[in-house]
């Protein structure tokens, strides 16, 4: 943890383009204190926390390395350690039009990010893509990876977090469905810049999102959806993009066992240069 904390100090003062000295003289430390957090030798007291988040403007999770991505991702392994899948076997509508925006005409490169128990990427697999697929949570994967098997498909799963994984080789499509809402503000430029850097001209990217809205009430809300985006948020990511469709929906949810509503914003877009 002392680490963890120390390199999310180090980083967000870089990013605000202070000093040690300049932060140390915002919250009254010396400046050999600061240095010794961002080198892990000690961490700040509890009553600095509020301090430092105020300055570099994130919430004390982000701090102190994301906790409660952590508590996210333990739910998951628990929902996928139960039998069946959690998910379903049948791909999202999403898939389809995926399909119709980018044939799988000639080899297509296509990544999953987030991927839950695989029926996305088995999907895209079985309709002659060529897959990779993330996720974060190893029972997911060894879901996944017995569902390809049993449909007989080749895919490329691996364990990643989307939070500090970054690709390095290129894709003609980056898929996302259901998990962009656990990228906090701070680092959604950066993952999505990355993605759509490594993404091929006239590449697709299929994305949706859980979006605030003021008047859509979810009991879970807090827990569950803290990331939850503005409404609209993820298209401005592809101003420069052709936007091939956009769309923002309400729809009801029964998960927790109480009645309830979600927003979601899903965007279709295709890379010009
Ligand atoms: C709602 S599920 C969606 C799964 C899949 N995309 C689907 O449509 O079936 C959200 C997924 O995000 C994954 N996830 C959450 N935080 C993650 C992170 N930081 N890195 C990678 N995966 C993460 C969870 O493990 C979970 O499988």
């Amino acid at each position: 943890m002392t680490n963890a904390v120390g390199k999310n100090i180090y980083a967000m003062r870089k990013k605000q383009g202070l000093t040690q000295e300049e932060l140390a003289r915002l919250i009254n430390v010396s400046f050999q204190a600061v240095s010794k957090w961002e080198n892990g030798v000690s961490a700040p007291d509890i009553y600095m926390l509020p301090l430092l988040a105020n300055i570099f403007h994130c919430n004390i999770d982000s701090l102190l390395g994301y906790p409660a991505e952590q508590q996210k991702i333990m739910d998951y392994e628990e929902r996928y350690k139960s039998d069946g899948y959690y998910w379903g076997t049948q791909p999202s509508n999403m898939c389809y039009e995926v399909m119709k925006l980018c044939p799988p005409n000639r080899p297509l490169r296509l990544l999953d990010a987030a991927c839950g128990e695989g029926k996305n990427a088995v999907f895209f697999a079985r309709n002659g893509y060529s897959v990779t697929a993330f996720d974060a949570v190893e029972p997911g994967l060894d879901k996944a990876r017995i569902l390809a098997d049993k449909v007989g498909v080749d895919v490329n799963f691996f364990k990643a977090d989307m939070l500090n994984f970054r690709l390095d080789k290129e894709f003609d499509v980056i898929f996302c469905s259901g998990a962009l809402h656990y990228i906090p503000q701070d680092l959604r430029k950066e993952i999505l810049e990355n993605y759509q850097d490594h993404t091929s001209i006239g590449g697709l990217h299929a994305m949706n999102v859980f979006v605030r809205k003021p008047f859509v009430k979810s009991p879970s809300d807090e827990k569950e959806f803290r990331y939850k985006w503005i409404s609209g948020e993820i298209f401005t990511y592809y101003a420069n993009w052709l936007i091939a469709s956009c769309d923002e929906i309400i729809f009801d949810c029964m998960s927790g066992g109480s009645p309830h509503k979600h927003c979601m914003d899903t965007v279709y877009a295709i890379r010009q240069s």
